[in-house]
């Protein structure tokens, strides 16, 4: 009987996940980090860093086909590199969910994969649930609704800054209510999650989001509301942070990893 071989991957981006999945493919020895995409200006700093991996800097220079690419990188990565790797026939692990809000590039993404016949798969990421939103969307959802509430300091940077006073705060603050199409457009930083909800539920529009700043918590708290045929479901997740990148959700990486691993274990989980 053959003997399954290791099979290699892309791995696109270099930061916080992309350490997680170099470490796993290590750890469990099921797969190999074929080479590793990286931004131009990056090239000569990542090669001396990641010594013994392959660095490349354009997809011109992929010399293998890779059972699949992780994209771990930025929602412009996914614009940049998705359509062409898509319509080579190289399916693709989404982690910069959020990059999906945009309409267009979801289409341009879908037509890429269906003309090289690829999948684009889009992990769960930070929150727990999307396996059973999904599966309920096939009994029919009749709400859904994503909290997501972080301390005030979490928001900075953010429009939030102009609605709230986010040093004074004393206590939670809902800042914005709206769809998840807005949320995504209006808090791109923080549309990863949104996006992942409205893609395994309701969709960008039907999909209700809050947003909370908090003084009381000390962490980032996603809360997940639906209801509909199959029954009613609430889930809160405290999601512990990378150490490596504290804005990064540990889960979200590992979520990445099990995506990969389940293209390369006999039983898929
Ligand atoms: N789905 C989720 O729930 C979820 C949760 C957290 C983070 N994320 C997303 O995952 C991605 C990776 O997160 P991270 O914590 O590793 O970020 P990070 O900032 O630690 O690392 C990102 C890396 O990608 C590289 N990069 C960015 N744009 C690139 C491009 N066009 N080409 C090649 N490399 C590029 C950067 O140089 C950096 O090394 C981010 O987009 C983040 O928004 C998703």
């Amino acid at each position: 009987m053959p003997r399954r071989e290791r099979p290699s991957i892309l791995l696109i981006g270099h930061g916080a996940v992309a350490a997680e999945v170099r470490a796993a493919a290590l750890s469990t020895g099921l797969f190999d980090v074929g080479a590793v995409l990286v931004r131009h200006e990056k090239l000569g700093a990542v090669q001396a860093e990641l010594n013994g991996y392959r660095v490349i800097d354009s997809l011109a220079d992929l010399d293998f086909q890779p059972l699949l690419a992780a994209e771990c990188a930025s929602h412009t990565a996914v614009r940049q590199y998705g359509p062409a790797l898509l319509r080579q026939g190289i399916d693709m692990v989404v982690a910069s969910i959020g990059a999906l809000s945009d309409e267009g590039l979801h289409r341009e993404l879908e037509a890429a994969a269906m003309e090289g016949g690829a999948k684009l798969i889009l992990p769960a990421g930070a929150v727990p649930g999307i396996d059973a939103l999904n599966a309920a969307t096939l009994g029919g959802l009749t709400r859904v609704s994503y909290i997501s509430r972080k301390p005030p300091a979490a928001w900075k940077g953010t429009p939030a800054e102009t609605i709230l006073d986010l040093d004074a705060l004393k206590d939670a603050a809902t800042f914005y209510t709206g769809t998840a199409r807005a949320a995504a457009r209006d808090y791109p930083k923080n549309a990863n999650v949104a996006a992942t909800v409205a893609l395994a539920g309701l969709g960008f529009d039907a999909t209700e989001v809050r947003m909370i700043a908090d003084p009381a918590v000390t962490t980032n708290i996603h809360e997940i509301e639906a209801s509909g045929a199959f029954g009613d479901m609430h889930l809160t997740i405290k999601g512990k942070p990378l150490k490596s990148n504290p804005k990064t959700s540990s889960l979200a990486a590992y979520s990445t990893i099990r995506a990969i691993l389940n293209r390369v274990r006999v039983t898929e989980i």
